[in-house]
């Protein structure tokens, strides 16, 4: 068990860092003395969070890549290292989701979605393990979800995704404690972010939609999860609860999973 002790003079690569989760991971990050690079897609939305870390008094870089294209991870990990000249903290969060019947799931975007979810934070932990390895310290945070701890109709291949990444974490964990490289597991339940979209809003129960916290919140319970050396958070924590409930009595789990999210899906038999 090895917590992150200290911010200040540090450094993070934070993916899917232009908005939700990532963006305010890396500005309470940046808040906190670390020096973070800003990683997606969209520069500008970057430059917009990079632009607020700075006038808040933080340093922050804009690293265009989309985490999807290996070559892309690659090039922009070799940038980032060079830029940064260390790398203590990696935190693997870019990734989206789609809700839909696995049915109506195109080929193509499940393919992509493994890409994006599972490849993409496989890449980056390949990229900056020689550099963590080589000091003897590092600290990575994978994003996975509830939904990697629970399947869930509406969301098979992301589950699936997040399954992987549960999975990698709990097992890189076992390995990279030996080398000084704590690997911690996320499981957000819901946090109010774009990934949340009107289509997506449609096809949810309404107490799921009672239950989304803001990404303050969520974020700063991640950094406590962080500092204290845990492998694995659950937020909010009392979700985790549900986890027990399914392996104590997973018949009436079922049902009660069922009843909960069928009823919102018109297409289910369609
Ligand atoms: N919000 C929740 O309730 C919740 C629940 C469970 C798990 N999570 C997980 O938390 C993480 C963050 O989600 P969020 O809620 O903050 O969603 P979000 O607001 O939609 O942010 C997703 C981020 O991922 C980036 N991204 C997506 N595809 C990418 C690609 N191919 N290459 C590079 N960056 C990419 C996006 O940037 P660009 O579009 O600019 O590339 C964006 O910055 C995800 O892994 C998600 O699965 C969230």
């Amino acid at each position: 068990m090895k917590g992150l002790p200290d911010y200040a003079g540090r450094t993070a690569i934070v993916t899917g860092a232009s908005t939700g989760i990532g963006a305010e991971l890396a500005r309470q990050l940046a808040r906190r003395g670390m020096r973070v690079a800003l990683v997606a897609r969209r520069e500008a939305e970057l430059e917009q969070v990079a632009a607020g870390i700075r006038a808040a008094g933080g340093d922050a870089i804009v690293v265009p890549c989309d985490v999807g294209e290996r070559a892309s991870v690659e090039r922009a990990a070799e940038g980032t290292l060079g830029r940064l000249g260390r790398i203590d903290l990696l935190v693997n969060n870019a990734g989206y989701n789609t809700h839909g019947l696995f049915k109506d799931h195109p080929v193509d975007d499940i393919e992509r979605m493994f890409r994006v979810n599972v490849l993409g934070q496989v890449w980056w932990i390949k990229a900056v393990l020689p550099a963590m390895r080589r000091r003897g310290e590092g600290w990575i945070v994978n994003l996975s979800s509830v939904a990697g701890k629970l399947g869930q109709p509406d969301e098979a291949v992301y589950a699936s995704t997040k399954f992987a990444i549960s999975g990698l974490s709990e097992s890189l964990a076992y390995e990279f404690d030996p080398l000084g490289i704590h690997v911690l597991c996320v499981h957000p339940a819901v946090v109010r972010t774009e990934m949340f979209t009107p289509e997506v809003l449609a096809r949810m129960p309404e107490v799921a939609k009672r239950a989304f916290i803001e990404p303050d919140v969520f974020c700063a319970a991640v950094l406590r999860a962080l500092e204290r050396g845990d492998y694995e958070v659950t937020v909010p924590r009392h979700v985790g609860f549900s986890y027990v409930f399914r392996l104590l009595v997973p018949g009436m789990f079922r049902r009660a999973t069922a009843r909960m999210r069928l009823p919102v899906l018109p297409d289910l038999t369609t």
